[in-house]
């Protein structure tokens, strides 16, 4: 194709808004582009200093499009690349984009090219401000700070390598809508009131306080998660680099959990073939109560939280089992007695099922939890985890002797199975346990608690309807031993 191309009697000075101002490079570049001006002629200038030091900061008035100037081209791909790489601490970022993007007008594949120079640079400083973005949202941590009005503020002290606070203000946002939070960053500050966000001038470290209880939560949740017969240093390091580590109070731990690693480690992998088999197993009600207190076999057992027992009596016919405690049971120390709780006994009595005369009790003791503020956000166990606490079920089951064992969802489900089932495809008929008992599975009442409204009442009268059959079978099992 041929062109002309106008070259301005002196250079175009493009000025922007601030260092990550990628709409104003935008709407720039695609009026420099419609007057042909050539890439060698333009100077992006940031303020603060950013761009050529002897060009002129006024900025040129803008260009007028040539008389046959199409549209630029541009592509999904290179706008989403370009709005990374926009992100970068490189000085000459806005002339590179704007040299690709002059020569994707010339040739509009040449993003598939990727042996070309201009395409792996623009890979590769999108691929570093993307990691940079995670960093930021896995590595920030916040301290409360009391306020004069009695509220409290959550602050964070992060020091981005690139130019991200903007692009991660929404992700923090979401995250943590509910919370007044700020987070101070050499580059600026981000401040959240729960309804508007507002943008701060740079902060240094010292604006930022130091520890606070919440520290307190992430040290025994990180001490929980820290999995030793996954550490790997160099992996580690890599992830999370040391200059992180001194806004995280978690990682004051990490020389201690890798000096325990390898013993923790053994105990894990008993844990994982049979921990128990040296071990008797439990002869009463009491005895378990007692120890799962003190059980460590697992990371939730290690979390700090205290072990929530069961209820219900030895002998009972009907056993019910949960997933494991939620916020309220471990504050409590009771199984069922929050919002999942609540639910369950509305539709156990609904169905003529007493929680009275039912041994009710959980798959997992411990309550896992992801501190978020000062909340505890529930997290699922994983099937090791489920695994290992197997031997407090089995005792229990052992013990209570129940006739119909009801589980609450596939982590329950997995409890008592040792295998993951899909609970909609067993849910309404029995599966017949090696002792002689049946097992019924249903959904778990939290999950109930999570459907949009419009979804909840059709899936409330299946729960309803799996109880009800539930209650007649328990009924004829009874009637049938007498
Ligand atoms: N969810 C469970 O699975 N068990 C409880 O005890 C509470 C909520």
């Amino acid at each position: 194709m041929k062109e002309t191309v106008y070259f301005t009697a002196s250079e175009h000075v493009a000025v922007l808004a601030g260092p990550d101002d990628f709409d104003g490079w935008r709407t720039q570049a695609r009026q420099v582009l419609m007057a042909r001006v050539h890439p060698s002629e333009v100077i992006w200038r940031v303020p603060g200093g950013e761009g050529d030091l002897f060009a002129s900061s006024e900025p040129s008035p803008p260009p007028i499009a040539v008389p046959d100037a199409r549209q630029p081209i541009v592509s999904r791909a290179f706008l989403d690349l370009a709005a990374k790489a926009a992100c970068h601490r490189d000085r000459g970022r806005f002339d590179f984009l704007y040299r690709l993007l002059w020569r994707l007008q010339r040739n509009a594949r040449l993003l598939e090219d990727k042996a070309d120079g201009d395409v792996r640079r623009l890979d590769e400083l999108a691929r570093t401000v993307r990691r940079d973005i995670h960093k930021m949202r896995a590595f920030v941590r916040f301290r409360s700070v009391a306020q004069p009005d009695g509220t409290e503020r959550y602050v964070a002290w992060f020091e981005p390598e690139h130019h991200i606070l903007r692009a991660n203000a929404a992700f923090f946002v979401n995250r943590f809508a509910g919370m007044h939070w700020s987070i101070l960053t050499p580059i600026g500050a981000l401040h959240w009131d729960g309804a508007s966000l507002q943008e701060g001038p740079p902060a240094t470290r010292g604006d930022a306080p130091d520890g606070d209880p919440i520290e307190d939560l992430w040290s025994s949740y990180y001490a929980s998660i820290f999995n030793p017969a996954r550490l790997k240093i160099d992996a580690m390091l890599k992830e999370m680099p040391r200059k992180y580590w001194k806004n995280m109070p978690e990682t004051a731990l990490v020389p201690a959990l890798i000096a325990g690693a390898q013993a923790r480690e053994a105990v894990m992998v008993e844990a994982g073939r049979d921990l128990f088999e040296d071990d008797s197993p439990p002869t009463s009600l009491e005895e378990i109560a007692g120890a799962i207190r003190s059980c460590r076999r697992c990371a939730i057992g290690c979390n700090g939280t205290d072990a929530v027992g069961s209820e219900g009596s030895s002998g009972a016919s009907l056993m019910i089992v949960g997933e494991q405690p939620g916020d309220v049971e471990e504050r409590e120390g009771r199984p069922f007695v929050g919002p999942a709780g609540q639910l369950l006994m509305r539709h156990l009595e609904e169905a003529g099922l007493n929680r009275s005369r039912a041994y009710v009790t959980n798959a997992v003791k411990h309550f896992k939890f992801l501190p978020r503020g000062k909340r505890r956000m529930h997290q699922t166990p994983t099937a090791r985890e489920i695994d290992t606490c197997r031997w407090w079920l089995d005792g229990e089951r052992s013990i209570v002797k129940p006739r119909l064992v009801l589980v609450l969802g596939a982590s329950a489900a997995r409890g008592l199975l040792g295998k993951t089932i899909s609970v909609q495809k067993e849910r309404g008929a029995p599966i017949d346990l090696p002792d002689g008992s049946e097992l019924w599975v249903t959904t778990h009442p939290s999950y109930l608690l999570r459907l949009p409204e419009e979804n909840r009442p059709a899936e409330e009268k299946r729960f309803q309807d799996d109880l009800r059959a539930i209650a007649e079978r328990l009924a004829a099992l009874e009637s049938a031993a007498g």
